[in-house]
């Protein structure tokens, strides 16, 4: 029987404030850095979860995206929305929480959730700070294993976009 696969795709909205320092650099060299994102400020953060998978013959669906939201709620969005990302989330705890660091952050929360999934795995975390700028991260996987249309740095995150 043919099982395609297919990549489905959740988005949750969430609030938090964060700002952008490095414990590396001095004051001074973190004000060149970052700019205005080195004071508090917030977003209004989307997140979009990836999951890859073949469509089961007998429900048509890679995975039940109802159950994907609540994992979603339960692992990320409980956690960071209305907090402060620097001091109020503990597995942010020491990390610059740039959209790239984010994006692996909420990687490492989710997938290991979402291994008792067969079938699917995570494939994707993108996570959209502003309009203008995102971040994509598809997990600590080598190159060789990834599509020829993917970029030569798989392990790192992708941003687009200006600092925000
Ligand atoms: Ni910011």
């Amino acid at each position: 029987m043919r099982r395609p696969t297919v990549e489905i795709t959740h988005m949750q909205e969430f609030s938090a404030a964060h700002r952008l320092v490095s414990p590396r650099l001095t004051q001074a060299q973190n004000r060149e850095l970052y700019g205005p994102c080195f004071t508090d400020h917030g977003h209004n953060y989307a997140l979009e979860v990836t999951v890859r998978g073949s469509v089961d013959p007998q429900t048509g669906m890679v995975m039940d995206l109802n159950r994907l939201s609540r994992l979603i709620v339960e692992r990320i969005i409980a956690r960071v929305d209305h907090r402060h990302l620097n001091h109020d989330v503990p597995f942010l705890k020491g990390t610059i929480t740039t959209a790239e660091n984010v994006a692996v952050a909420f990687w490492d929360e989710l997938e290991p959730a979402l291994r008792a999934f067969k079938g699917c795995k995570l494939y994707r975390i993108r996570l959209n700070e502003s309009h203008a700028n995102r971040a994509e991260y598809y997990g600590p996987r080598k190159a060789a294993s990834r599509s020829s249309s993917a970029s030569s740095s798989r392990s790192s995150a992708k941003i687009r976009g200006a600092r925000g």
